[in-house]
């Protein structure tokens, strides 16, 4: 039953995996529930290449959300007070939390968080590009928060609509916290643009360094994006790489004056009559490099991500051991 998982007895050749895949992408069922707005399900039948598509997405989420958390865990143990080191340690936990509901909403789809970590690890599923350039200074935390996860939230906000019911729910407290850390990173550099001379340049370098990759953060241009227009046409996107990008131009243009620091743009320009801020030409052969595994970080990143899952087998070990037991001390008492 689309949107209601308590509907009448399951009909023949369901299973616990829930019911069979619909066959062909372009289902006239499938697509007048789409255009109907209706929320699928887990248990819905859904065609099989629009459940593919939903667990590359959100697994290229999941993993985006835990990776993320290495550029700005290496300022922990450097932050410049006890209260700028407690705000950013509640941020980079916020972001584990981030990975671990999206993983389990990629489990609705009949997937094991472990095949997703596996993929990740092998580079056989991507993460956001924006997580291989390095944090030089204590102001890449505040252009992490004010850019990346500026960036984040226009992308994520839209998704809060995605037709697949459980990706949907989790982006409304994903995007909330969100915007949490969007506003720490524009407080953390209006405190350094009103500072030192010293603290204003650094402030301004971070931008500097930062801006680009924020706009690439968004993907591909309309033209060059495959899974755009399937993606929208299922309800998955509601709006194009582009469109998101341009809202964010023309969200955080205003915002650097606010802050007194300048985008790295000369070509950046307010066009009038579109009422639109017009960026130079992006250069698009940066993300595709990024993405092919040869950005500053890429390297470090995984076998960062590859050791932190190894040092933790101890701890899914016990966890497995510990479910065990209950298991049987359960069977025993019955
Ligand atoms: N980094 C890495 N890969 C990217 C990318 C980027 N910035 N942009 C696009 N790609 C990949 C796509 O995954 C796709 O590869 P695939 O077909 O092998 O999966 C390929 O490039 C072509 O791009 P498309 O535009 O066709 O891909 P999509 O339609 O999936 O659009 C997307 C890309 C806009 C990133 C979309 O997947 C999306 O909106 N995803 C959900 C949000 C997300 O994953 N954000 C990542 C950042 S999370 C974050 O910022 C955490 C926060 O705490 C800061």
């Amino acid at each position: 039953m689309y949107g209601n998982d308590f509907g009448p007895p399951e009909p023949a050749g369901v299973t616990d995996a829930g019911p069979a895949d619909l066959g062909g992408e372009d289902d006239a069922t499938f697509l007048a529930l789409i255009d109907a707005d209706a929320r699928v399900e887990p248990r819905d039948q859904m065609p099989g290449a629009y459940r593919a598509s939903l667990i590359r997405q959100i697994a290229q989420h999941a993993h985006s959300e835990i990776i993320g958390m290495q550029p700005e865990g290496n300022w922990i143990g450097r932050a410049p007070s006890l209260k700028r080191k407690a705000i950013l340690l509640a941020k980079v936990q916020d972001e584990a939390g981030h990975g671990l509901y999206l993983y389990a909403a990629a489990e609705t789809l009949g997937v094991d968080r472990s095949e997703l970590l596996d993929k990740l690890h092998s580079g056989r599923q991507k993460y956001s590009s924006i997580f291989n350039y390095p944090t030089l200074t204590w102001a890449d935390m505040g252009a992490i928060g004010w850019l990346v996860d500026g960036a984040a939230i226009v992308n994520q906000v839209p998704i809060t609509r995605c037709s697949y019911g459980p990706y949907a729910r989790a982006m409304v407290r994903i995007c909330k916290e969100e915007s949490f850390h969007q506003r720490q990173g524009f407080e953390i550099l209006h405190t350094l643009s009103n500072g030192t001379s010293a603290q204003h340049a650094m402030a301004q370098d971070a931008v500097d360094r930062w801006w680009w990759p924020s706009l690439m953060m968004f993907g591909p241009p309309d033209d060059a994006s495959p899974n755009s227009e399937r993606s929208m046409r299922w309800g998955i996107k509601r709006f194009s790489n582009d469109e998101l990008r341009q809202r964010f131009v023309d969200m955080t243009v205003p915002q650097s004056q606010a802050l007194g620091l300048t985008l790295p743009d000369p070509e950046l320009s307010l066009d009038e009559s579109a009422g639109h801020w017009r960026t130079g030409p992006i250069d698009f052969r940066e993300l595709f490099e990024v993405i092919g595994g040869n950005g500053p970080c890429n390297a470090a990143r995984l076998a960062h991500r590859r050791a932190a899952h190894e040092r933790g087998q101890w701890v899914r070990d016990a966890a497995a051991a510990f479910a065990a037991k209950h298991a049987t001390d359960a069977q025993g008492a019955a």
